[in-house]
């Protein structure tokens, strides 16, 4: 039997969101924590139809239909359970892995079920020993209460004390029936090397850790001592059951509270969230310690779309977790920040002031992310233009990540106030790093494609004159962002840096292929190469690219263009045509002397010259194609052949779409309106920067002459830029451009 395996499977349940299922078919309004709208299996006129966000499913209450995600699928579009997975796995971008059910994993599916068992009796023996022995009152409650942890939040949290001698757990466990694999498997217990065994949590409070459905997948331990050589918190390992980048503390006690307020807190550790719930503040989870995972995001994306992470106040802290933020951005949930006063932990905030108090500081000091960052970073700058447009170029980036539209211009109107800068401009660099994102997305997604895509690129024309391919990059050598090359550059180097690769991008693809017609000196038309126009209009207006590894790949093609091009160009030429000829004379000479009708032969004749004249020109465009590509990917020079290979590769990306919807005009058939666009994007770019600049020195000038210089300047380059953004918006290129290269020519 085929199955979807288990691992998918909990990960599509994971990621299912209830609401989201349904609002593809129902159209869901907010009704308190839930949703209601008309039920899609019976007709009715007045909403029944159910969703409960926390709680993860629907219900018609009128006909009793519904249930989980999956439910939900296998009813309205009549699937089976397995295909109702596949069905959300889709939707969710969800990769299945599926497999015949082994024996082992008969096994496994059990032994999963022995590990919960076992953790669910070690809950309560570490509840008793807590309120029930003399030692866990003494010392494990005594410390919570030293805590200022109420008996509400001990049984809410299920709070408990695991005793100091050797093994009493392991002890209790076995007289009950336990299977003693079971307690080292959890990590509940732990086998010396001598084979003695003994509780790994001994002497410590637990703060046991829920799945999002309540089962107790791990714990966590905190020492009592106040030795340094002690670890302070000892916790469960990974395990079948448990996943720590999977897990979020408190979130099965908060998901009601973060559903109902729509917003969830997000705090550092154990006492973080029990002390705030104690506070009455519910909606609380903790990431323990450790940076939030995509799935962990995505559990809290179930529930909510809001989120605000909570900073002690301590700053090298903060700007440490300002990245992982971007992680919360790209999933599409908005972000607040919130710092607490000096020396303060949630913790202690929460226990030191009223429930009222927390609640109005909360309200009163949540900041928008991208606005906090804002202040954070420009704090430092310093007025340093180029510090600034580091800064600029920081915060667009997260912007950047933001999927809805609307939400990504109001952050731009608001930076391009803060900085004082064109909201074009900041739009434009927008765009660019968004394509790139998509871009690299793309590429990541595609990891395990990437080998054999650079494989089919390397091999795929083997026909041709091949270049050496020994150095080609394997996957390791795969540059996983961007080149790091780019990494260290400065601000003007940074900005033009994503024109310059799409420009260079077309360059690296289609270097030989003929653009369009042009006039030699005579005034005879003549092909020209897309490599030349760009040369050309780059030469023209004195622009070089400012990235060197960018430059060395161009002036690569340009010397390929120069020397070796026109005589295997040459080549090609004459071995397809001698190839055109051979099959020529041959299929001719069947035709000729198959017994058809003279017209009939005519006829074919014809067909048969169409035919191999169409193969012939097609066999020219593609040695064309790939002349640069596979010269590039095949260099010695390192950076040089990772660029090649990172740029070439989007390839395999078009060929797929093509093929899919092949209605698609491909990137290759729309040259001659792209890439004039795209050189017209970098002077465009170049003018952005310059025109910043230029704002920048007349802020910081006092000198009259200057200033009136630098605004003569300025407002000449306002002018040309809305001459630019009129003309890129218009969209209309090609003719213009082909006379004035003929005349560079
Ligand atoms: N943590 C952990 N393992 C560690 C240290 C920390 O799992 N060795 C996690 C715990 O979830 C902890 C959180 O990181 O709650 C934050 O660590 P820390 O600030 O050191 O602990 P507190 O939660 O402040 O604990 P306490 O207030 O009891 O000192
Ligand atoms: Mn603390």
């Amino acid at each position: 039997m085929k199955k979807i395996d288990r691992e998918t499977v909990q990960r599509i349940l994971d990621t299912a969101d209830i609401v989201d299922v349904v609002s593809d078919f129902v159209s869901l309004k907010r009704r308190g924590a839930n949703y209601i709208g008309l039920c899609p299996f019976h007709n009715e006129r007045t909403p029944s139809f159910s969703v409960s966000k926390s709680k993860g499913i629907c219900k018609c209450f009128s006909c009793g239909k519904g249930g989980s995600p999956v439910n939900f699928i296998m009813e309205i579009e009549q699937l089976s359970y397995q295909e109702a997975l596949r069905y959300l796995a889709k939707k969710y971008n969800i990769e299945i892995v599926e497999h015949e059910m082994s024996d082992q994993e008969r096994q496994e599916e059990s032994q999963r079920e022995s590990m919960l068992a076992v953790n669910a009796f070690a809950l309560t023996h570490f509840e008793k020993n807590l309120t029930e022995t003399p030692d866990g009152r003494e010392i494990g409650l005594a410390y919570f209460r030293k805590r200022g942890i109420n008996d509400a939040m001990i049984s809410r949290f299920h709070l408990g004390y695991s005793l100091e001698q050797g093994n009493t757990l392991h002890q209790a466990a076995v007289a009950k029936g336990y299977n003693e694999k079971y307690l080292i498997d959890t990590g509940l217990c732990v086998r010396t090397d001598r084979g003695t065994i003994y509780d790994r949590f001994k002497g410590r409070v637990i703060y046991p850790v829920h799945s999002i459905s309540g089962k107790v997948v791990a714990f966590g331990g905190r020492t009592l001592k106040s030795d340094k050589t002690v670890a302070k918190y000892v916790n469960s390992p990974e395990s079948v059951i448990y996943s720590k980048s999977r897990e979020l503390y408190g979130l099965y006690q908060a998901k009601q509270s973060i559903a109902r307020k729509n917003k969830c807190i997000l705090v550092e550790g154990y006492m973080d969230v029990i002390s705030m719930h104690q506070s009455g503040v519910e909606n609380v989870v903790a990431s323990s310690g450790t940076s939030l995972t995509e799935g962990q995001i995505r559990l809290i994306h179930r529930f909510t779309d809001n989120v605000t992470v909570i900073y002690d106040s301590d700053a090298a802290g903060i700007k440490a977790s300002l990245r992982g933020i971007d992680m919360i951005l790209a999933e599409g949930i908005n972000v607040k920040v919130l710092s607490l006063p000096d020396g303060d932990d949630p913790d202690s905030f929460a226990q030191s002031h009223s429930a009222q108090e927390v609640e109005d500081y909360l309200q009163a000091n949540e900041t928008d992310f991208i606005r906090f960052k804002t202040r954070i970073l420009l704090k430092d700058t310093n007025e340093d233009p180029i510090a600034k447009s580091r800064v600029i170029s920081d915060i667009l980036r997260t912007i950047a990540v933001i999927p809805d539209a609307v939400t990504r211009t109001v952050y731009v109107a608001e930076c391009s106030r803060a900085f004082a800068i064109d909201e074009q401009v900041l739009m434009l660099q927008l765009s660019k790093l968004i394509a790139e994102r998509a871009e690299n997305i793309e590429r990541q997604t595609r990891q395990s494609e990437a080998h054999k895509s650079i494989a089919d690129i390397t091999t795929e024309n083997q026909t041709e004159p091949q270049a050496d391919t020994s150095n080609a990059p394997d996957q390791s050598a795969m540059p996983t962002e961007k080149s790091d090359p780019i990494k260290s550059l400065d601000g003007r180097v940074k900005f033009l840096e994503p024109f310059e690769r799409e420009l260079l991008r077309f360059v690296l693809k289609y270097g030989m292929t003929d653009l369009c017609e042009a006039e030699d000196e005579e005034g005879n038309p003549i092909q020209l190469k897309l490599v030349d126009y760009v040369r050309y209009e780059l030469q023209k207006e004195d622009i070089v690219f400012t990235v060197p590894v960018y430059r060395r790949a161009f002036e690569k093609v340009v010397v390929l263009a120069d020397t070796t091009w026109p005589a295997d160009k040459e080549n090609c030429r004459a071995r397809l045509l001698s190839e055109k000829k051979h099959d020529e004379q041959q299929m001719l000479e069947e035709i000729r002397t198959a017994n058809m009708s003279v017209s009939e032969i005519k006829a074919k004749e014809i067909a048969l010259t169409t035919r191999l004249e169409g193969n012939f020109n097609n066999g020219m465009a593609d040695f064309a194609e790939h002349y640069v590509e596979q010269r590039l990917c095949s260099s010695s020079d390192d950076e040089i052949r990772l660029l090649a290979t990172d740029l070439v590769s989007d390839r395999y990306r078009l060929s797929k779409i093509h093929s899919k919807y092949s209605k698609i005009e491909t990137e290759r058939d729309r040259l001659i309106e792209l890439v004039p666009r795209a050189v017209y994007e970098l002077m465009y770019g170049i003018l952005q920067y310059n025109i910043k600049e230029t704002e920048l020195l007349l802020a910081d000038t006092t000198d009259q002459t200057t200033m009136r210089e630098l605004l003569h300047k300025y407002v000449e380059m306002k002018t040309t830029q809305q001459e630019f953004a009129k003309f890129l918006g218009e969209r209309i290129v090609a003719p213009r451009h082909k006379n004035k290269t003929s005349q560079t020519l």
